[in-house]
Order: structure tokens, then C-alpha cells, then sequence
């Protein structure tokens, strides 16, 4: 039995997001598109709708959502504005250079689905490429990028759930990016933990031109902007998701990852491809369309590659692949059916959730973000809200135990009760407290009132949720 205690700095978050986007009946709403300066309010909305609620790591991102709602959108419409713009805000883990993977509740045809629109390892891609190379080969550069997956994944979403243009869900985050939106505490945090002033951010001149335009590093409460990433999202907007895998915005991407010892290429790109799956029934046909989306480029800042002319952050999620006789950056050992393959795709934890009352009616939508610590911060949010019957910000603000088997270690987070501690440790449990900010947790629940209530996670400082 041992007991470490590590401080927060210590404690690596694993990177990805969950964005959840509820949403029981939209009703038909005429609204002019709302001004460039709207997006920046937030907070402002009664907090017991019935119309719809996002819940995101940013309450900016939120709002954008549940905007599209109110402009006559649907559930959809709301998750893709919302992505969007937790791409912009969040880029230290998200983005128009990554993937993800999608729940959605499909009341119209009675089913459940998922969309795959995780990262593909390109076609030159194979198992033993990492060999003999650097031990960051697989996390920084090049080599670490896989095909992006995430405007397809939001083109199909848009195209099958959607009702409102392509341009209106899209054009919300290019306005953000180019506008700018005020430096937070969690980028802060974030910028800190990959060096300050000390790192890429400011030394790279492709990054820096965001980061670093006076020559230092943003700092919080400054009005960052990004306005490259802004005309490749218009861009995308206007003449839609094609955009991005073909022409300037693919060769960007090519270009930026060849010249940095990668090994994507046009044709990847145009061949990437989302992959769905038919796999549940709705137990009725009531009406709540229902998404629940994590989305990520893996970990903090992704590759470190900045696409110079287009300003995109780019994945490093060939690191989610096994290599023969490494651990990953979450401590796994390398599976066989997890080895590089071209146009194969990398084993996740990410786990959306989406819990209907025995009527059909939907209760419960969360999923989580943080690697391998996803599957636990999800099961534990779940077990107290339907098991428990906590209320759903007092699920996700209690303390997390995270236990992956392999290793044999249970991580615990401070401030957890002590009784517990001791009791894992009676069992034979090794014990390591470690910082909050193991796993962020989004959710949204649904009263037998049809009353919302939108959760984000409470160890951020930005997140919140947005109910309309
Ligand atoms: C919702 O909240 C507003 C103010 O926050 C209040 O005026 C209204 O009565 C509430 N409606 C319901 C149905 O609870
Ligand atoms: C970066 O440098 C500036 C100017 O020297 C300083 O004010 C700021 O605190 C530094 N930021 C970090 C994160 O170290
Ligand atoms: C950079 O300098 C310009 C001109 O002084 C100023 O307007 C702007 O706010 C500064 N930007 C940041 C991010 O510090
Ligand atoms: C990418 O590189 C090719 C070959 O060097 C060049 O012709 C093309 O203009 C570049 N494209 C972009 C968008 O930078
Ligand atoms: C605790 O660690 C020891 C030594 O690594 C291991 O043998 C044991 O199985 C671990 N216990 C648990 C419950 O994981």
C-alpha cells in the first residue's frame, strides 16, 4: 500500500472535451442572426428552459449553442456551432485539426447511433514506424498527425439533424476567432504547463502570431484573436466541409506536416471518410433529439505544429496507437489490435452517455474528457445521478477515483474524504492523491418537469452550460 501525493502541476490532464448538446422539442423561431458582440455575453438566460441546453467546457461555446436553438435550430445545430467554438477557445485540446466520436438519439427513426469521426493514420502509415526514432516522434511534429476527422463529423451531423444552414451554425465561431475572445485562466493554465513565455507558443512563428503578437505571451484578460483560423473557418462556412480535405486548406495541412517530417498526404485527406453505426433502439419514439460529443487533437496543443497559412493546431492522436514496447502517455501497455495500420483508426476511451427513464424519455446526457480517466469521471457521474439521485452539478463536483487496472494504481483526487482513502487502502488499494483536473465532465439533465439543467465541469473556470 502506498499513499504519493503529487501537486496539480504534476498531475498532466489528459486533453479532450466533452460537448452535450440537449435538446426536447425546438420550436419554430423567426430571429435575425444575433450581433458580432452577442456571442461575447453569457450567464445572462433563465436557467429553467424546456426548450434545450448545451453544456461545454467553455459557457461562451454554450451560449453559441443554445443561440441556434433560439433561431429556430435543432439540437444538432447547436452542437456543431458549439464545437466550432470551443475550437477557437479551447485550442490547447480541440479543433478543426482533430476527431472525436458522437452519441446521438434519434427519435425520428427510433434509433441510437454513433458517428466515428476520429483521426486515421495515414496511408504510409505502418507498425513500426516510430522504431529507432526519438520517444517524442509519436507526440511532437509531423509523424504524431493523423487525417482529421472533425469537420466531417460535423458535416454529417449538420446534414442528418440539422435545420439551419451550414453557414449559420459555422459562422458564430469565425466570428469569435476574429473578434477575439479574453484569455481565461484555464488557457493561462494550460500556456503555463507547456512553458509560458518559454515555449513554441512564443519562439514559433507560426504560433506566436496568435499567441505572442507584441512579443510575449497573452496574457489573462487580453483579447486574443485568431484571425487566420477565422478565414479558414469562413472559408469552410461558405463553401462548406469539401474545403477543408481538398485545396488550399488540405495543402496547408500536407504541407505544414511534410515539412516537419510527416507523412500525410492529399490523398489522405481526401479520403477520410466518418464511419456510423446503427446500434440501439430508442424504447419510444418521444421527441428529444440528443447528442453527446467529445472531441479532441489528443494531447495539451496536439502536435506543437501550427499550420503556418491557415492557423490550425494539429493532432498528435498517433500517439493513441500501440507500438510494440512502449507505454502510451496514459500508461497502457501496447495491444496488438491497437498497432498502426494505414487508414486504421486508434482504440479511445471516449464514452458520451445518454440515459432515458424507463418511459423513453431522456434523463441524462454527459460524457467526459481526460484519456483513459473518461470511462471512470463518466461511470461515477452516472452512478451518482441515477443511482444516487444527486443533482447533476453536485455529481460532477465531487471527488474522482480513477482506477485503469494496468497500472496498479488507484488515483484519487484531493480533497476526497479521508474515510475513503482509507477504506480503498484496507482493500489493498496503492493510493495516489492527485490533483483536481483528472477528467472534465460536461452534462445535461432533463426533470420529469421537462426542465433543463445544463452542467459544466466545475474544476474549470470557463465551462458552464446554457439553457434556453
Ligand atoms: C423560470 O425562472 C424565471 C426567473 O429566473 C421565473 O420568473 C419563472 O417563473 C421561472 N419559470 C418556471 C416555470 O419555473
Ligand atoms: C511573459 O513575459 C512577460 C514579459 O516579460 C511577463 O510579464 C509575463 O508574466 C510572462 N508570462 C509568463 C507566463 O511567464
Ligand atoms: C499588442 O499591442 C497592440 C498595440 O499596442 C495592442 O493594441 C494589443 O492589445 C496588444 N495585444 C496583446 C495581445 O497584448
Ligand atoms: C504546398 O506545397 C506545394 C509544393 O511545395 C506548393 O506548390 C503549394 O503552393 C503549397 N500550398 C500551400 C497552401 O502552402
Ligand atoms: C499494488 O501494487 C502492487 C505492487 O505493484 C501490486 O502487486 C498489487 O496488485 C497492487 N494492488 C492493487 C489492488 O492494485
Amino acid at each position: 500500500m502506498n499513499l504519493h501525493r503529487f501537486g496539480r502541476e504534476h498531475n498532466t490532464l489528459p486533453c479532450t472535451l466533452g460537448v452535450t448538446a440537449l435538446l426536447l422539442l425546438s420550436l419554430p423561431f423567426t430571429a435575425a442572426l444575433p450581433p458580432p458582440q452577442a456571442p461575447l455575453r453569457h450567464n445572462d438566460r433563465p436557467q429553467n428552459g424546456t426548450r434545450g441546453a448545451v453544456a461545454c467546457e467553455s459557457a461562451l461555446c454554450s451560449r453559441i449553442g443554445t443561440d441556434m436553438i433560439e433561431l429556430g435550430g435543432s439540437a444538432a445545430d447547436a452542437l456543431v456551432a458549439a464545437t466550432l467554438c470551443v475550437g477557437v477557445v479551447a485550442m490547447y485540446h480541440s479543433g478543426i485539426g482533430g476527431g472525436g466520436f458522437l452519441l446521438v438519439r434519434d427519435p425520428e427513426r427510433g434509433v441510437y447511433e454513433t458517428v466515428d469521426f476520429r483521426e486515421t493514420a495515414p496511408a504510409a502509415a505502418h507498425r513500426d514506424m516510430y522504431a529507432g526514432l526519438s520517444d517524442t516522434a509519436s507526440t511532437v511534429g509531423g509523424l504524431a498527425v493523423a487525417v482529421p476527422g472533425e469537420v466531417r463529423g460535423l458535416e454529417t451531423v449538420h446534414e442528418r439533424w440539422g435545420k439551419l444552414s451550414w453557414r449559420t451554425v459555422v459562422m458564430p465561431a469565425v466570428r469569435v476567432a476574429r473578434e477575439g475572445f479574453r484569455v481565461n485562466e484555464d488557457l493561462v493554465r494550460y500556456m503555463n504547463r507547456v512553458g509560458g513565455n518559454a515555449s513554441f507558443l512564443v519562439s514559433d512563428p507560426a504560433w506566436a502570431e496568435d499567441f505572442a503578437p507584441n512579443g510575449t505571451l497573452v496574457k489573462l484578460g487580453d483579447l486574443m484573436t485568431r484571425k487566420r483560423y477565422a478565414n479558414t473557418l469562413e472559408t469552410i462556412a461558405i463553401h462548406g466541409p469539401d474545403a477543408f480535405y481538398y485545396g488550399k486548406i488540405a495543402e496547408s495541412i500536407v504541407n505544414a506536416t511534410q515539412s516537419s517530417n510527416g507523412i500525410l498526404t492529399l490523398a489522405d485527406m481526401a479520403e477520410y471518410a466518418i464511419q456510423t453505426r446503427t446500434s440501439h433502439l430508442v424504447t419510444t419514439d418521444s421527441t428529444g433529439l440528443t447528442l453527446s460529443s467529445t472531441t479532441t487533437i489528443n494531447l495539451l496543443f496536439g502536435a506543437l505544429l501550427l499550420t503556418p497559412d491557415t492557423g490550425i493546431p494539429l493532432n498528435n492522436e498517433m500517439d493513441d496507437f500501440s507500438q510494440p514496447g512502449r507505454r502510451n502517455a496514459f500508461g497502457y501497455d501496447p495491444a496488438p489490435h491497437n498497432y498502426i495500420a494505414p487508414g486504421k483508426r486508434p482504440l479511445s476511451s471516449i464514452s458520451p452517455v445518454i440515459a432515458e427513464r424507463e418511459g423513453g424519455e431522456v434523463v441524462l446526457a454527459t460524457g467526459a474528457a481526460g484519456g483513459s480517466r473518461i470511462v471512470s469521471a463518466t461511470a461515477e457521474t452516472v452512478w451518482r445521478v441515477l443511482g444516487r439521485g444527486m443533482g447533476l452539478e453536485e455529481a460532477v463536483r465531487g471527488s474522482r477515483v480513477h482506477d485503469q487496472l494496468i497500472p496498479a494504481e488507484t488515483l484519487v483526487e484531493e480533497g476526497v474524504e479521508e474515510s475513503v482513502v482509507r477504506g480503498l487502502m484496507e482493500r489493498g488499494h496503492n493510493v495516489t492523491v492527485v490533483g483536481v483536473g483528472l477528467s472534465a465532465v460536461h452534462g445535461v439533465v432533463r426533470g420529469e418537469d421537462g426542465v433543463f439543467e445544463a452542467v459544466g465541469e466545475t474544476r474549470l473556470k470557463e465551462s458552464g452550460g446554457s439553457v434556453v
